[in-house]
């Protein structure tokens, strides 16, 4: 009669033993809550394809950060949706604009103690709903957008962001960013870069929830699905371009990438779980057929696994509550 030499299984038999040897865990500090504020709002509306998700007033925007922050949430990331848009996104740089104004009352409300994230990108308010201004031919012009993102950086951070967000894959707008908050005086502004964001159909819901205008899509500056070691380069820019943290979007199709990512990177790695990956196990729990807590968490725990060490996901708060017990 012969035993196993190795019974891996004796580590598993209770649940005591699996929480002794976890190798990695969700911390609530690690969550940040992705937070949209509509403008001219008095009540919360939800958005239809993210249930659970609402389009914010400025009260319900404060009470919702209230309770983010008790769970012990990391940071909140707030975008803006505007009542009127325009071609060149104006409502962006404006200060009474809607993403500048919800800052300013967030920053006045709470100070320091939460940490306030703004998305840099100019999708919400253009109306023709691409992350930045067109040329004559209708193509997305690099150059003349990194002026305006300089503008907006600078904008976030006069109603008090403490870390600005471009979301929008224009080369050059780390670095371009970073020079214009300098300039301005804000040396302290930290940059979250989306640095190896996807073209993705996984987008969907939150495109209704910024109720955006696009025709077409974002291929020509965001990233295609099929390509790895584009990532590392477009990352590889990023840090060079100054960027004090980076992040991988999505997350669960490309948790590969994370992975890769969080190897080469030398400051923290943020994931976002966004909202198609949200409304696909809000969707399967409705019916009966996945059981919602748990695939959340693990969800959650796989993407901190593949190398995450911010993950902005729309269940943070939730998430953080269940951690505390
Ligand atoms: C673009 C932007 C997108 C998201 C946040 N900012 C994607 C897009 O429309 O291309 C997606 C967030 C989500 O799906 O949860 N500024």
């Amino acid at each position: 009669m012969s035993f196993p030499l190795h019974r891996p299984r004796r580590l598993r038999a209770t649940p005591a033993l699996r929480r002794l040897t976890a190798e990695v865990r969700v911390h609530p500090a690690d969550l940040v809550l992705p937070m949209f504020v509509r403008e001219g709002l008095s009540e919360p509306q939800p958005i239809s394809a993210m249930p659970g998700v609402t389009h914010h007033s400025i009260d319900s925007l404060k009470a919702t950060v209230h309770e983010a922050a008790d769970a012990g949430v990391g940071a909140v990331m707030l975008f803006g949706v505007p009542t009127s848009q325009d071609a060149v996104g104006s409502g962006a740089t404006r200060p009474d604009g809607v993403l500048n104004r919800a800052l300013g009352e967030l920053s006045r409300e709470f100070g320091d103690d939460v940490v306030l994230m703004s998305d840099l990108c100019l999708d919400e308010f253009t109306d023709h709903g691409h992350c930045g201004v067109l040329d004559e031919h209708g193509a997305v012009d690099n150059d003349a957008t990194l002026q305006i993102y300089g503008r907006m950086g600078v904008a976030q951070a006069e109603a008090g962001a403490r870390v600005v967000s471009p979301s929008g894959m224009m080369d050059g707008q780390v670095a371009h960013i970073r020079g214009a908050l300098d300039a301005a005086g804000f040396t302290e502004t930290a940059i979250l870069a989306y640095s190896a964001k996807y073209a993705s159909a996984f987008y969907g819901p939150f495109r209704e929830a910024v109720q955006s205008a696009l025709q077409g899509d974002r291929r020509t500056y965001q990233m295609d699905a099929a390509n790895r070691r584009e990532a590392i380069h477009e990352t590889q820019l990023d840090l060079d371009e100054g960027a004090d943290m980076v992040m991988v979007k999505p997350a669960m199709s490309y948790l590969d990438i994370l992975r890769d990512v969080a190897e080469m990177s030398t400051v923290p790695v943020a994931a976002y779980q966004i909202s198609g990956e949200y409304a696909m196990i809000e969707a399967a729990a409705a019916n009966g057929w996945i059981d919602r807590e748990a695939a959340i968490d693990e969800s959650v725990l796989g993407i901190k696994r593949a190398g995450a060490d911010l993950i902005l996901t729309y269940w943070a708060t939730e998430v953080a509550r269940r951690l505390k017990g």
